[in-house]
């Protein structure tokens, strides 16, 4: 795509006269590739994305998509498709490179075996680390990913307010994280954009805990933490319930987490230092009897992955801008007893920010 390949050059100074994205075997795919290259479907394992400075792209790939690829590449003028078998794709993209002699690679992602092979292909080729240029292109989202984003975080939203009606004693954090992904898949998310978390009871104090067999029964706390894959644009969503009666302690720390949390979206405005937003919840839940209790940094950028190459937390000067979808998920945690996270995905618009997820957030008490 035109205007990505060229937010991408507009950050490197000098440019490279090429860059590589390349795509080993899933999980290992640079996602990079599908932001260059807007295509809905499709794996493109061992495939390679060629970016020109004129915002020309040259896309490598197996049979396997190919339909797929030209499909996608009738809708952009900029990009050509080379069907190629995998023995090909290295000669291919040499004649692609032509006579590039500085080449950027995206070193946070590249496996080692592409750059060998790369290295190998192209012997006496400069090669660039383009990973902070990429980066700072993906943080900030064009008016298409944000609606991407939007539907991810309404499939989230649904199953979020879904949640209640689904719990009952005795099911398991693997039952009811089933439950909740099948839920998205009905909603029309393509997948889970991560491995569900489902926390009962004290499990819940753990941020990022694994569901597994426990059983819900009458006093647990609950923490859900999901979302849902659409068109490869992710949502992150938690909710946080409480299973029959609580003791006053979760529902003063459930409101606690809920007022930080409305702390911390006021601060979020544009050139607001992203520190900020962190450490208005942090004062919020520090002055409360849960002094230190947030356990970690309160938001992290999200787009093609969950956590799209950027978190910020007490010390993160960077500066929010106009485009920027992040996490805001202010939490506290008792070991041994439970914990509580609430957390919405928003855009950062010209006056705030906008809402990507909707589902209620404040304290509930399910009939147990
Ligand atoms: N889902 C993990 C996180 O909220 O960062
Ligand atoms: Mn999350
Ligand atoms: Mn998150």
């Amino acid at each position: 795509m035109k205007p990505r390949v060229q937010k991408v050059f507009q950050n490197l100074d000098p440019a490279p006269d090429a860059i590589v994205v390349a795509n080993a075997v899933d999980p290992h795919l640079d996602q990079t590739f599908f932001y260059l290259f807007d295509v809905p479907a499709g794996l493109f394992e061992g495939s390679l994305a060629i970016a020109h400075p004129d915002g020309k792209l040259d896309v490598l790939t197996a049979a396997l998509e190919a339909e797929t690829a030209r499909e996608a590449a009738k809708k952009d003028p900029n990009v050509t498709i080379h069907v190629v078998g995998r023995e090909e794709t290295d000669s291919e993209a040499k004649k692609l490179l032509g006579g590039a002699k500085k080449v950027g690679l995206n070193y946070r992602e590249l496996t080692h075996e592409w750059f060998n092979r790369l290295d190998k292909t192209f012997d006496g080729t400069e090669w660039v680390d383009v990973s902070n240029a990429i980066r700072r292109a993906r943080v900030t989202k064009d008016p298409n990913e944000i609606q991407l984003l939007r539907k991810a975080g309404e499939i989230g939203s649904k199953v979020g307010r879904e949640i209640p009606g689904i719990l009952k004693a005795g099911m398991t954090e693997l039952e009811l994280a089933a439950e909740m992904e099948y839920r998205m898949n009905r909603h029309g998310a393509s997948g889970r954009s991560f491995s569900t978390i489902v926390a009962f009871g004290p499990h819940s104090a753990e941020p990022h805990y694994s569901p597994a067999e426990t059983k819900l029964k009458a006093g647990d706390s609950i923490v859900c933490d999901f979302g849902a894959y659409y068109r490869r644009y992710a949502s992150d969503i938690t909710r946080s319930f409480h299973f029959g009666r609580r003791d006053d302690e979760m529902k003063k720390v459930h409101e606690t987490v809920e007022a930080a949390q409305k702390a911390a979206l006021e601060a979020v405005k544009p050139g607001v230092p992203a520190k900020e937003v962190h450490l208005a919840a942090a004062r919020v839940i520090d002055a409360s009897p849960w002094k230190g209790r947030l356990t970690h940094g309160v938001g992290h950028s999200i787009g093609l992955v969950v956590h799209d190459g950027w978190g910020y937390g007490a010390t993160v000067e960077d500066p929010l801008e106009v485009g920027m979808a992040i996490t805001v998920e202010p939490g506290i945690y008792l070991p041994g007893h439970g914990g509580v996270r609430i957390e919405d995905d928003i855009v950062v618009t010209k006056n705030g920010y906008e809402f990507l997820t909707t589902a209620p957030r404040e304290y509930l008490e399910v009939a147990a």
